[in-house]
């Protein structure tokens, strides 16, 4: 196993280029089941769970080739249904096959994702949306079992409360269903924007992208298409708020601002120095600002409220603010894992259910020590953390961190950080 070693304390200068959404990627991916053909998708991540998900599509027939960051899968000969415990063990995304598997095979049998380190994460909305189609779903000996005896019908779903991947799920079930399927409570991440373009490039007919009602009318065929993964904005949030913890100035290039209107918000009014173009961000944060870095609260929200991806990584900016704020965690039960680890590098929280109180120990306030990361965003604040804090720090189980960040020591070094990977 690697561990990640960072010195920290250095200021983070120059550009810093995204990569393409995992969390886009993901349905994307499992969204070339529905239709035969060769499928072209570009600026597609290179990550542990883009490979889980080709690993999962190649077992169902598949066959993929990567040049640079394109990919082309030709799903022509798919005519395998079942998804083992061994994929989706590594990663719960593997669901998003379920949606369709059902509507091209009209059988699918994956294997149950157990709990995991933020939370419960049960998938009881997928599965009332899928019974809502007409699919027939059990529960045994740790798979899900669905299957249709006739063609999928359109059907009005309502979510409990907006869920990303059952909607996306739901999307991938009905766009070839008879008749019309509305989403009502809808999940509105611009992920789900970008799988609704994709099946719209595939010949799909959905109304409503962006807002929480979306309006599928079925169609009787689609095609494979070429359609692009749009820019990770948790990625780079974690940097922007890299860089406002570190100090320094740089630019943060190939992202879209406009998908993070939440923390943009919060780190101005926190005091990091802003200025956006349409497809880069650029942060000042010279020592006079990181003095006077604010407490500001945070609540985690659906979109466009502020995201939970990027809880852990405001935690650790905070840790080094000059004043006291609130963090609330809304969406998962279990996200404060990175509680304990940022301790250990000095940082003052608190927690009380599902709220954080974090006491700012200012610019020079965290020293480092060795750290374990839990899941992959907590991680992230751990990396964040590391690199405003004086002295080194090691974290281990860095695998978590390879789920979601592409070349992450690439990008750091190259902004300036001393970061390095060893062997545990
Ligand atoms: N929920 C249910 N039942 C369901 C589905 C969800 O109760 O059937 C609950 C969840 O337990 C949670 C809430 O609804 O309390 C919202 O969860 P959601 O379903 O939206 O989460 P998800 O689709 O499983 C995606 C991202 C997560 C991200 C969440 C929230 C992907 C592949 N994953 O998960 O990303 O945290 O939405 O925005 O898109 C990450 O990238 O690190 C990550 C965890």
């Amino acid at each position: 196993m690697e561990k990640l070693i960072i010195e920290g304390s250095r200021e983070l200068v120059g550009q810093v280029t995204m990569s393409g959404a995992k969390n886009a990627a993901l349905p994307l991916i499992a969204a070339t089941l529905l239709a035969p053909g060769t499928h072209e998708l570009t600026n597609v991540p290179d990550l542990r769970d883009t490979r889980t998900i080709l690993a999962i599509i190649s077992e169902l027939g598949c066959v993929w080739r990567r040049q640079d960051s394109t990919l082309f899968i030709d799903s022509t000969n798919v005519d395998y249904s079942e998804v083992s415990y061994d994929l989706v063990k590594t990663m719960r995304a593997s669901v998003l096959v379920l949606g369709p598997l059902l509507t091209r095979l009209g059988r699918a049998k994956v294997s149950l994702p157990g709990g995991c380190a933020i939370g419960e994460r049960p998938i009881n909305f997928h599965i009332h949306g899928f019974e809502r189609l007409g699919v027939h779903c059990t529960l045994e000996h740790g798979y899900v079992e669905a299957w249709r005896d006739t063609e999928l019908r359109g059907s009005t779903i309502h979510f409990d409360i907006p869920s990303v991947t059952a909607t996306e799920n739901l999307l991938m079930a009905s766009v070839l269903a008879r008749g019309t399927t509305v989403l009502k409570n809808a999940a509105r991440e611009p992920e789900i924007g970008n799988l609704i373009e994709m099946l719209t490039n595939m010949g799909g007919d959905i109304e409503g992208k962006g807002t929480d009602q979306l309006t599928i009318r079925g169609v009787s065929k689609l095609k494979a298409a070429r359609t692009a993964i749009i820019p990770d904005r948790i990625e780079t949030g974690t940097y922007l708020m890299a860089i406002a913890a570190a100090g320094g100035q740089a630019t943060i290039t190939g992202c879209q601002p406009r998908h993070l209107p939440a923390l943009l918000d919060k780190l101005m009014e926190a005091g990091v120095e802003i200025d956006c173009g349409s497809n880069s961000i650029k942060v000042n944060m010279d020592s006079q600002r990181r003095k006077r870095l604010k407490g500001v609260d945070i609540k985690t929200m659906v979109y466009p409220g502020y995201p939970t991806d990027l809880q852990a990584q405001f935690m650790a900016l905070m840790s080094l603010s000059s004043g006291i704020c609130v963090i609330k965690e809304t969406i998962f039960e279990n996200r404060f894992m990175h509680v304990a680890e940022l301790r250990r590098l000095g940082a003052h929280i608190r927690t009380e259910g599902n709220s954080a109180v974090v006491t700012g120990r200012g610019p020079a306030g965290l020293s480092g020590a060795r750290v374990m990361a839990t899941d992959l965003r907590a991680s992230s604040s751990l990396v964040i953390a590391a690199l405003a804090a004086s002295g080194r720090t090691e974290i281990s189980r860095i695998y978590h961190l390879e789920r979601g960040y592409e070349n992450l020591v690439d990008k750091l070094t190259g902004l300036g950080a001393r970061v390095w990977k060893e062997n545990e």
